[in-house]
């Protein structure tokens, strides 16, 4: 896709439903008791795909159309008809998580507590991505759980059944770890415990409470490590749940409005959960002009509008519990870094290199392409930002001379593909976006989204 030139961002948008809470509202409803009723799911590839997993194994769920009463708009609500704990069937054919970490990896723990055998496949993609880190604690429940090729990855064959309790220590920050172990535990022997080294998002835990799970935070008593226990026994209860907007989403606006000129934006509806909000810690710590208003709860979850206008943004440094508070914003984070006056030094971010692509090579190679001073590291990336540097002569409006356009291969992975599709409002010469059709995974209406704000688009 050609990206136009955009000489400011103005108007405001509700960016689309939080991708990690339309996956577990599903599955949440699915072993609940009951009619979960689901508005602003998020109707993404990656989210269709639960949604028919749970249908293979006997779950109806249907989508409903109703006036919003505030806006009087058409608004659909997806009815979720729980089965209970024990309630899924047998699934006849392969479960296909087609692009999704989180479907694979959130589904096998609770397909590790079923009575029967499951097989979970997914593209090309996905079957190179790790599932050591879910098959070790799976495997420590008790669960009998097969990588077809040996090698760890998809396709999983699944023989579940009573699982035992465990106290599990993860290497790795992980909420989809975290996830899977938890939703095993609901059909452990007794609770289970789950740490990391940081805090994960904590959707599922938000989540199983409200449906009325036993599940509580906890901190590792010997290693300080953040966590939480759950325990078994209680039924889930079929809910009502509102899903805020994606902050991940918001994130791609956030940037655009404060790297594109005479830029203002209001955002409305986003989640700003705390373990999410890392964007707005960083959009504020590189001097954005970034404000949360009218913050209110939707059922469990913190939401706010976002107003972002255009700022001269500075260097800065990310690392360590920050990572987790931010994994899926580091490719715009490095687009706003590559606008900044200054160094940004971007470190313990390993996990970017086992995500839908290599996306710390993705990011940079791109970034070189576009004449980026960059370097790449082991777990991170330092980029030296064009903002400081003087500016070279007379630039057509809206080019500010940070980086030059080019092809951005997006390797198929969606939040490479918008973030440098954000990239291009701002380059110096036109940039073109491969494969721009990935954006489905998580935003099939980011292009339309921008294009209502850009100026011309
Ligand atoms: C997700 C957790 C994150 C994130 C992914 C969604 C989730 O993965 O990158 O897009 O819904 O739990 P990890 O927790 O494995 O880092």
């Amino acid at each position: 896709m050609k990206i136009p030139i955009a000489t400011s961002l103005r108007g405001e948008l509700s960016v689309p439903g939080d991708k990690s809470i339309s996956h577990r509202s599903v599955m949440l409803g699915a072993i609940a008791e009951g009619i979960t009723e689901v508005r602003g799911f998020l109707k993404s590839a990656d989210c269709l795909a639960t949604i028919e997993c749970f249908r293979h194994m006997g779950i109806e769920i249907d989508e409903i159309k109703e006036e919003n009463r505030y806006t009087g708009l058409q608004e659909s609500v997806l009815i979720i008809h729980g089965q209970g704990l024990h309630g899924l069937r047998e699934p006849l054919e392969a479960l296909d998580a087609m692009n999704s970490g989180t479907t694979v990896r959130l589904l096998s723990g609770i397909l590790a507590g079923q009575s029967f055998h499951s097989y979970i496949k997914g593209d090309s993609s996905l079957q190179k991505r790790p599932m050591k880190r879910i098959i070790d604690p799976l495997t420590q429940m008790g669960c009998r759980i097969e990588s077809e090729y040996e090698n760890n990855c998809l396709p999983l064959e699944i023989y579940g059944g009573k699982l035992r309790a465990i106290h599990y220590s993860s290497s790795v920050a992980s909420a989809q770890v975290k996830s899977c172990v938890l939703l095993a535990g609901l059909y452990a022997d007794g609770p289970t415990t789950f740490f990391e080294p940081y805090p994960s998002r904590n959707h599922t835990e938000l989540m199983l409470a409200a449906f009325g799970g036993n599940v509580k935070a906890k901190v590792d008593p010997l290693t300080m490590q953040p966590g939480a226990i759950i325990y078994p026994g209680t039924a889930l209860r079929g809910q009502k749940l509102r899903i805020p907007g994606d902050i991940s989403s918001a994130a791609y606006f956030i940037a655009a409005g404060l790297i594109v000129p005479r830029s203002e934006i209001i955002l409305r509806g986003v989640g700003i959960n705390e373990t999410r909000d890392g964007i707005l810690r960083v959009a504020k710590a590189m001097g954005g002009n970034v404000i949360t208003r009218n913050v209110r709860m939707e059922g469990r979850e913190p939401v706010a509008d976002i107003i972002v206008k255009t700022s001269k943004l500075k260097g800065t440094n990310i690392g360590g519990a920050l990572i987790p508070a931010l994994i899926d914003e580091i490719p715009i984070i490095a687009i706003m870094a590559a606008c900044a006056e200054g160094d940004t030094e971007i470190y313990d971010a390993g996990e970017l290199r086992v995500k839908e692509s290599d996306r710390l090579s993705a990011i940079v190679e791109n970034l070189k392409n576009m004449d980026v001073d960059v370097e790449e590291t082991e777990d991170g990336m330092i980029i030296h930002g064009a903002g400081g540097k003087k500016k070279r002569a007379r630039r057509a409006p809206g080019r500010l001379g940070y980086f030059k356009g080019t092809v951005v291969d997006s390797l198929g992975d969606h939040r490479i593909a918008m973030a440098f599709s954000i990239a291009g409002l701002i380059s110096d010469t036109q940039m073109i976006v491969k494969d721009t059709e990935c954006v489905s995974v998580s935003y099939p209406a980011f292009y339309r989204d921008l294009a209502k704000l850009a100026n011309p688009f």
